[in-house]
């Protein structure tokens, strides 16, 4: 786990360049808004809600979309595209929605089955959960980065995507399992697309927040935590972290993957595969440790097996 020191300063001039932020009105998103607008960018915000008025004027612009509709964010990449004329340099999937329903998907799990034939049939007939949590955090960040690949990849520049996914996906809680397992996902979505996507002059990354005061928290929790002296991180601290794994260089990949070579000694690209875990108001990265530590966790002679296995299985044109 390494800290990073990252300001301000850290990000560079982006005039220019055009972002796209999901859930970009409010809370992490809106501070990832502000850095992009702060350092020159031209913003689109894709969200349902409008962000507050004095971040539309002048280069940011709000396109009402519901992430889990494919027909509403392929209209909102039409209009950034096609009405706009813009490319897509940035892509922040950022748009998520938290699991705080007192039907909750536990207590289902610990309702007794029914006793009966008819009352097994009776159940069959409604699908009691709509799994908000895996349409919108999953299936729309999954379609967000298959649009925002498809862009990228037919320009000369390339492009950045970075996902919100949660300390969730390294620290599953009990309390949200569904929330817990759409984070996890994304952590795998980025481990399982990193070393294919710069084949494209693509990146994909992430941020895994700990606890940030925002709108997806119940007010008391961001306050018993720091009544209690725990970290509570800003929106605008989030969002930073964000416009940094956008912007940043890496000069070592996270892993090699399959048939990679080693790279050479002034090897740059950019940042890649690899997630910040933001707490109070600080930065780690941690998949580059979770890689190191491999052997530890997985076994030596197991790790050795699975690499070779890479090789065979990896279907890039390296
Ligand atoms: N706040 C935290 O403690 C915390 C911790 C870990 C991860 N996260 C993640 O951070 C991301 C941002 O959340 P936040 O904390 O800023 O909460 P927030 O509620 O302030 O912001 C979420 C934004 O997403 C938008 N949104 C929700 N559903 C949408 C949909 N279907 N389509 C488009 N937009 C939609 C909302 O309108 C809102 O503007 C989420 O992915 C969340 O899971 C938050």
């Amino acid at each position: 786990m390494a800290s990073l020191t990252i300001t301000e300063a850290s990000i560079p001039d982006l005039s220019g360049k055009t972002a796209i932020v999901t859930g970009g009105s409010s809370g992490i998103g809106l501070g990832a808004v502000q850095v992009l607008l702060d350092h020159g960018a031209r913003v689109f915000i894709l969200d349902i809600s409008p962000p507050p008025a004095d971040v539309l004027f002048p280069h940011s612009s709000y396109i009402h979309t519901d992430i889990s509709s494919w027909s509403a964010l392929v209209s909102a990449f039409a209009a950034i595209t096609q009405t706009h004329g813009c490319a897509v340099d940035i892509a922040i999937a950022n748009a998520g929605v938290g699991e705080f329903d007192e039907n909750s998907y536990l207590a289902q799990c610990f309702n007794p089955a029914p006793d009966d034939a008819s009352a097994w049939a009776a159940l069959g007939q409604s699908d009691p959960w709509a799994y908000k949590q895996i349409e919108v955090n999953l299936k729309g960040t999954l379609n967000f980065v298959m649009l925002a690949t498809r862009v990228m990849k037919t320009q000369k520049s390339g492009g950045s995507i970075v996902l919100t996914a949660s300390t969730t996906a390294y620290f599953p809680e009990t309390s949200i399992p569904i929330y817990s397992a759409t984070k996890g996902a994304l952590a795998n979505l980025i481990r399982a697309l990193h070393p294919t996507l710069p084949l494209h002059n693509i990146a994909i990354s992430g941020v895994a927040p700990s606890a940030a005061d925002t709108a997806m928290l119940p007010p008391e929790v961001p306050k018993a935590l720091v009544q209690l002296g725990l970290p509570v991180s800003t929106g605008r601290h989030v969002g930073l972290a964000l416009v940094y794994s956008a912007t940043a260089t890496q000069s070592e990949r996270v892993e090699d993957y399959g048939k990679d070579k080693p790279v050479s000694e002034d090897y740059r690209e950019r940042w890649n595969g690899r997630i910040i875990h933001t707490i109070g108001d600080e930065f780690w990265e941690v998949e580059q440790k979770l890689v190191e530590t491999r052997a530890l966790w997985w076994g030596k002679g197991n790790l050795d097996l699975t690499m070779k296995q890479r090789i065979i299985t990896d279907p890039r044109p390296i």
